[in-house]
């Protein structure tokens, strides 16, 4: 469950337009701390709401009633989002917490632009190219070697302060109340930490929180997080600089480096290099987004550190450069984008962003789509601005096929004044490191795992001081007109891409309404010398894709997708998951047709 570079899985070889009206006012007025988290009458966990007046969809229904609540009282998509972020640290905290990170990309309706917020963690200033040559990656994942300098706290801070209207005291209310409260254990949160359960053993604070009694809380039961509810709390009162050189940094950094383990444990829990410093010198920053036109749409996602946004685009642009396109084009588009993003992206100087999304380079990379699969792996291109005839393809060095979980988060808000937020949150693997800060209620990340662990010369993804690692996370927002066609984002590390790429396919090239598109059967092409996908996936396409030379492994879920869709007279679909991770919540703020 936790390692990517090792691959566990069954092998089966088988052979519109927004019509909201903008308001006078920039964003409404600031609102009073008791104010915010309203009780919510939907109720229920169901996959697609319509209607008008805001919308949301989450993994999980208490963070979509979180951000509903902000939303009814008058607070905007940002506020809403952080809300919502906030709480999935509470009841998703194995995938989302304070000591995550994470990417926004937001929607100003006001000023019909696009921006992003980069909240990625990033390595402290000890960390160099070599730091994790070496190291085994399952002992990387559970190291404090591996925790990154948290981002959401920043990344929250200035995100309210940009394009919010509350203080981060009253958007962590309503996490503060789910987590004093409690909210229920579901099958998803109990597997999780029934997966983790040998690493969480290993530390003390872990144990205690998470394995009360020595198991996991049972399905059914109420799990309260006092801990973190106190966290919030005084985070909402001193503000991020208790994180980011104060107190909390202190104990933070004191846990990276001295993990409090059990006694008795015999795993190796290597020491972290994070100091105070590279908390007090750490920045959420505001990006420029990527954007790529498809179809005359515009397609608008996250810059590096992310891949997202640069492999989406570039894939979709080899697509619009095909005659036609179905599942192997799909495929292998994907497969030459991956090959690009392996080769140029990272967190450097450089990153030639315009090209690789350029028209011309997609359309020297389209002419190596054939009728039969490429051979593995798909070399990079050359985006160097000179695209001729289509090159002849060489060879590249063979990548091992990676297994993705469905960890990590995504979430998409919009307000009653067409601003929206899609906004991936992540600590990495499921779990993080596995590392509570003792008394604190919250999860390490262990996102440096992230970074290339070499020797890799040249590759632009190997660690450095301050460098943040390349994510895949991909959240996305669709404009039509400067008007907002559709949001969606998934987790599922590099299937990130995938899975949102497949969502726009479905949506614009096949034809299949949201709902459907995210239900439809995945599967995920990374230049790996395999497939994944789900089983409903190979049923329906196996026989023909194998039969074009594609090699098909079953990955059993891939993806946990949400997305909202801006309808005809100011309407609005949000959309879940109906099966995938036990299901998502979607809500809208007014059903009422
Ligand atoms: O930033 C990334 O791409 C990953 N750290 C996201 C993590 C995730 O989705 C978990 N999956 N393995």
């Amino acid at each position: 469950m936790i390692s990517r570079r090792i691959t566990p899985l069954a092998g089966i070889l088988v052979g519109s337009s927004l019509l909201l009206v903008q308001p006078a006012l920039a964003s409404p007025p600031a609102l009073s701390p008791s104010a915010v988290s309203p009780p919510v009458s939907q109720a229920e966990k169901k996959p697609v709401a319509e209607g008008s007046g805001g919308a949301v969809s989450t993994v999980d229904l208490d963070a979509s009633k979180a951000a509903l609540g902000v939303l009814r009282e008058g607070g905007n998509a940002m506020d809403a989002a952080v809300a919502a972020a906030a709480t999935l640290g509470v009841t998703e905290p194995y995938s989302a917490g304070l000591a995550g990170g994470g990417f926004i990309v937001y929607y100003d309706a006001r000023r019909k632009k696009v921006h992003t917020i980069d909240g990625r963690e990033a390595a402290p200033k000890a960390m160099g190219p070599a730091s994790l040559e070496g190291i085994p990656f399952d002992d990387a994942v559970t190291s404090g070697l591996s925790a990154g300098v948290p981002g959401s706290v920043a990344q929250w801070e200035l995100a309210l302060r940009r394009f919010g209207t509350l203080s981060l005291r009253q958007a962590l209310k309503p996490a503060i109340d789910v987590a004093t409260k409690g909210f229920k254990v579901d099958q998803t949160f109990y597997d999780q930490t029934a997966a983790n359960a040998a690493r969480f053993k290993d530390f003390t604070s872990t144990a205690k929180l998470y394995l009360p009694g020595g198991a996991p809380p049972p399905v059914g039961s109420t799990f309260r997080n006092p801990e973190l509810a106190d966290t919030y709390r005084r985070l909402g009162r001193l503000g991020g600089e208790w994180l980011y050189g104060g107190a909390l940094g202190a104990e933070v950094v004191a846990t990276v480096k001295k993990p409090p383990v059990t006694p008795g444990s015999t795993r190796n829990v290597r020491p972290g290099l994070m100091e105070l410093s590279d908390l007090k010198a750490y920045r959420a920053l505001e990006r420029p987004p990527t954007k790529m036109t498809y179809k005359g749409m515009d397609v608008y996602g996250m810059a590096p550190p992310s891949s997202g946004g640069s492999t989406v685009g570039e894939a979709l642009n080899i697509l619009e450069a095909l005659p036609e396109v179905g599942e192997h084009e799909y495929l292998e588009a994907s497969r030459l984008a991956f090959a690009d993003r392996g080769k140029y992206v990272g967190d450097i100087p450089g990153v030639p962003l315009g090209e690789l999304l350029s028209d011309g380079f997609a359309k020297e990379r389209a002419c190596l789509i054939g009728e039969r699969a490429m051979p593995h792996p798909a070399a990079p291109g050359d985006p160097d601005g000179m695209y001729g005839p289509c090159p002849a393809a060489p060879s590249a060095e063979a990548t091992e096929t990676a297994a993705e979980g469905p960890e990590t988060t995504h979430l998409v808000v919009a307000d009653r004044w067409g601003n929206v937020v899609a906004y991936n949150i992540t600590i990495e693997s499921t779990g993080g490191n596995g590392i509570v800060v003792p008394g604190r209620g919250f999860l390490l990340n262990n996102e440096l795992t992230d970074f290339t662990f070499g020797p890799a010369p040249g590759d632009p993804n190997l660690p450095a001081p301050g460098k943040r690692p390349r994510s895949s996370m991909a959240p996305t927002i669709v404009l039509n007109d400067d008007r907002p066609l559709l949001a969606l984002g998934s987790p599922g590390g590099s299937t990130i891409i995938t899975t949102v790429l497949q969502i726009l396919v479905n949506r614009w090239d096949f034809g299949m309404s949201l709902p459907e598109a995210l239900a439809a059967p995945r599967a995920t092409q990374r230049n790996t010398a395999q497939t994944q996908a789900e089983q409903a996936f190979i049923d329906r396409y196996g026989a023909e894709l194998t039969r074009q030379g594609h090699s098909l492994v079953l990955n059993p879920e891939i993806g946990a997708a949400t997305a909202v869709e801006f309808l005809r007279h100011g309407r609005l679909q949000a959309v879940a998951e109906p099966t995938r991770r036990g299901g998502g919540s979607a809500l809208v703020v007014s059903e009422r047709r």
